[in-house]
């Protein structure tokens, strides 16, 4: 496994221009890898590969049985892995080596193995339309499946498009994000490892342009997305002209809300963790923090108590809490935002503790902005980074408008000991996910809806069979009288 080479076919392949492009690490500002930058040229090639495996390969006939066989030896090599996936992670795109390591792979394996164990549970149904009729569905795979992933969680995500695809039995062409595609890559070894057939799984790394020229390959079948809201609508674009199948996973701007009668040890702690968890690169990140007055001042101040002693620096020591951010791109963006609120005259307290110095390194603090307008720019885009704004709230009312105040609607977290609270707000909140009393909770059976800007069709669950396959109705006439019409 080196993480270096795509995966075209059976080949562990160079670009064919020769072309080649750095991997930065962002917590020493130092490249320390080179992968290929795959051209149209070489996209075509993985399609290609991915189009005969799927069309006449050994992949189609293979029982789904064995098929999830495969995937669960597949999650055993990934297992012995483990340290040098992780560490793929942290050194491409900053998260610490101990999140990566226990979080993120264990993470991908649970979603590999919950797929693992579906490829033989993906049933249709038999629809009743009286005796002279035999109707029935079943659920084919849809073919070649694009997976065009982000740097946040370059393993995990990868894996959430890998896992359904290949249970539902399509053929797959990785893309992950050039600040982070090395695990990808080693990812689609492993499979060539453990005896995937040939083109099953295809990994090509690049950026834009390469994700580009994947969305556009007419032997695409599905694209499955997940980034920026600007980049799911130029897919959207590339899918509309082939009539294919899209899902997205785009932004959000979480609201985070804490009622005066919650267990506020409980939410501090999950404030904290929603604020913070992957320097907050996380599309479901807590960045608005509704509090109610009641409670505003006592919980900003536990609040920023806690943040300052959280230990941001080197994401290779096992005690740091927060690494950089993933980029040079990404610390401007953020550091601009932070300069936009500071304009708009906002109130803001920083946190973080650096154990020492850190004179290189695309570190940013966690930040507030206090009494933030529902309208300031802070409060409505998303920043992707360490950064919340406090809204205040007086009533439900106020809090189900501010939270579904943005374009986005992905999730909203609701902090309350009333149930009857909770659920009036859950239905209330135009968002995919509502978490009660928790934040930041995803297992591969909880299906994974973005509403609004934030998405379009489910990842994760059972439900997102549906999305990596096609329903086929198939009607039989058993009665051998012709149409009435027909005479
Ligand atoms: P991005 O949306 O540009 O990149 C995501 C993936 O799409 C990468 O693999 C990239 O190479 C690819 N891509 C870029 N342009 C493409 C195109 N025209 N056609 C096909 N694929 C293309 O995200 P970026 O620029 O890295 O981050 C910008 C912002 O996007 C972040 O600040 C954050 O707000 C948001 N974002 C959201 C994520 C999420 O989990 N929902 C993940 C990453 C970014
Ligand atoms: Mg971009």
């Amino acid at each position: 496994m080196t993480g270096i080479r795509m995966v075209i076919g059976q080949e562990l392949a160079a670009a064919q221009s020769g072309k080649t492009f750095e991997v930065i690490n962002p917590a020493t500002e130092q490249a320390h890898a080179r992968v290929p930058e795959a051209g149209p040229e070489d996209v075509d090639r993985a399609v290609r590969a991915a189009r005969r495996a799927f069309d006449s390969g050994p992949w189609r006939k293979m029982s789904p049985a064995d098929r999830g066989l495969l995937m669960f030896r597949l999650a055993d090599r990934i297992e012995a892995h483990r340290e040098e996936l992780a560490r793929l992670d942290t050194e491409d795109m900053g998260k610490p080596y101990v999140h990566a390591k226990q979080h993120d792979v264990s993470s991908a394996l649970a979603f590999l193995r919950f797929y693992a164990g579906f490829c033989d549970k993906i049933r249709g149904s038999q629809i009743p339309c009286g005796p002279d009729k035999h109707v029935y569905t079943i659920r084919e795979p849809v073919g070649v499946v694009a997976g065009i992933v982000p740097w946040n969680f370059p393993l995990v995500i990868a894996m959430q498009k890998l896992a359904p695809a290949l249970a539902c039995g399509n053929t797959v062409v990785l893309k992950p994000a050039e600040q982070s595609p090395r695990s990808a890559l080693a990812l689609a070894e492993l499979c060539l490892e453990t005896g995937f057939p040939e083109g099953v799984v295809n990994a090509v790394s690049g950026g834009g342009e390469t994700g580009a020229a994947l969305a556009a390959h007419p032997l695409v079948d599905k694209i499955s997305f997940t980034g920026s809201t600007e980049v799911g609508k130029k897919i959207m674009h590339a899918a509309a002209d082939h009539i294919r199948k899209v899902t997205l996973e785009l932004g959000g701007k979480t609201a985070n809300i804490i009622f005066p009668d919650a267990d506020l040890e409980a939410a501090l702690a999950s404030c904290l963790l929603t604020s913070c968890y992957n320097s907050g690169q996380i599309c479901t990140t807590g960045s608005r923090l509704l509090l109610h007055p009641e409670i505003h001042d006592r919980f900003l101040d536990a609040l920023l108590a806690r943040l300052r002693t959280l230990k941001v620096g080197d994401p290779m020591e096992e005690d740091t809490k927060m690494g950089p951010l993933v980029s040079k791109e990404q610390y401007d963006r953020v550091t601009h935002y932070i300069e936009i609120g500071k304009q708009n005259n906002l109130r803001f307290y920083t946190g973080g503790f650096r154990a020492k110095p850190l004179d290189r390194g695309y570190y940013v603090d966690p930040l507030i902005f206090d009494h933030v307008p529902v309208d300031a720019r802070v409060a409505q885009e998303e920043i992707f980074g360490p950064v919340i704004s406090t809204i205040d709230f007086r009533d439900e009312d106020e809090a189900v408008a501010y939270a579904n105040a943005t374009s986005y609607g992905l999730a909203t977290a609701i902090w309350t000991r009333d149930l009857s609270r909770a659920h009036r707000l859950a239905a209330a909140m135009q968002s995919g996910f509502v978490w009660v009393n928790c934040n930041h909770y995803w297992v591969a059976q909880i299906p994974y809806e973005g509403h609004r800007q934030s998405g379009l069709g489910a990842d994760m669950g059972v439900e997102a069979v549906e999305s990596y396959t096609r329903l086929k109705s198939t009607i039989v006439n058993l009665d051998p009288a012709p149409h009435p019409w027909a005479g």
